[in-house]
């Protein structure tokens, strides 16, 4: 499903000069995988997850998702593979604090051009799927750190991804939130749903089926 070769990032740091973060990663993940992304604080991890959900761009290499090469793929192409290819769940949540909980799910739906009748159907169901029945009309602010996620969970599986990537999901909340949030994901994979995920946690790495290692902007082998 995914495959990097030989990816570089650099990040300018000022004139002429710059950092890099990735230095020649290559990977390759397969449908139905759960992968977890471990290493030590500034590694590359974030930056990788972020070329892979098109978050951000390599300074060279290759990235071919599903069979195709997508590295010249312009922004538009990029955005429409991003909205409903990819689901991403992030440590802060990066929810919507003016929007309620359904209205979060809902969105990415409505920008994929669904009605907003469907959408929000199974924006209900996605909340009832993650736990959060009877809580569709709160406002994030007024949900707990791990309801939060639920909701992350929920509106990155809005339009059916193939793939759902996760930087630190459970990186702020506390252990019984964070084990629950690992329960769902594992369930998810178990029905079909590649899952790559950036922890910290060595006992989350320990329940997926494939743990990569980082070191140094490279995927040590
Ligand atoms: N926009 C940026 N500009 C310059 N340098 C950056 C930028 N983003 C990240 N970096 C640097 O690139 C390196 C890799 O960052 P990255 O966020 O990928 O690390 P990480 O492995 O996710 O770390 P953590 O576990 O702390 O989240 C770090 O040294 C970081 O300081
Ligand atoms: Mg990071």
């Amino acid at each position: 499903m995914i495959k990097c070769e030989d990816l570089h990032k650099v990040y300018p740091i000022g004139k002429g000069s710059g950092y890099q973060a990735l230095r020649g990663v290559n990977l390759h993940i397969r449908a139905g995988e759960f992968t977890a992304i471990t290493g030590p604080s500034g590694c590359g991890k974030s930056t990788l997850l972020n070329i892979i959900g098109f978050l951000d761009n390599p300074s060279s290499g290759k990235y071919y998702f599903g069979e195709r090469d997508v590295t010249a793929f312009d922004d538009g192409k990029r955005s429409g593979l991003r909205l409903r290819g990819i689901g991403f769940v992030f440590q802060s949540f990066n929810l919507l604090p003016r929007f309620s909980a359904l209205d979060n799910v809902k969105l990415p739906m409505l920008y994929a051009g669904m009605d907003k009748e469907p959408a929000g159907k199974l924006a209900a169901e996605l909340l009832a799927r993650v736990g959060l029945a009877g809580k569709e009309s709160n406002s994030p602010v007024k949900l707990s750190g791990g309801e939060r996620q639920r909701v992350g969970l929920a509106r990155a599986l809005a339009n059916r991804p193939r793939l759902l990537l996760a930087d630190e999901p459970t990186g702020n909340l506390d252990s019984g939130s964070g084990a629950g949030i690992m329960d769902l994901l594992l369930e998810l994979n178990k029905e079909g749903l590649t899952i790559v995920m950036v922890t910290h946690d060595q006992g989350l790495a320990k329940r997926v089926s494939r743990v990569i290692r980082m070191k140094d902007g490279l995927v040590e082998n």
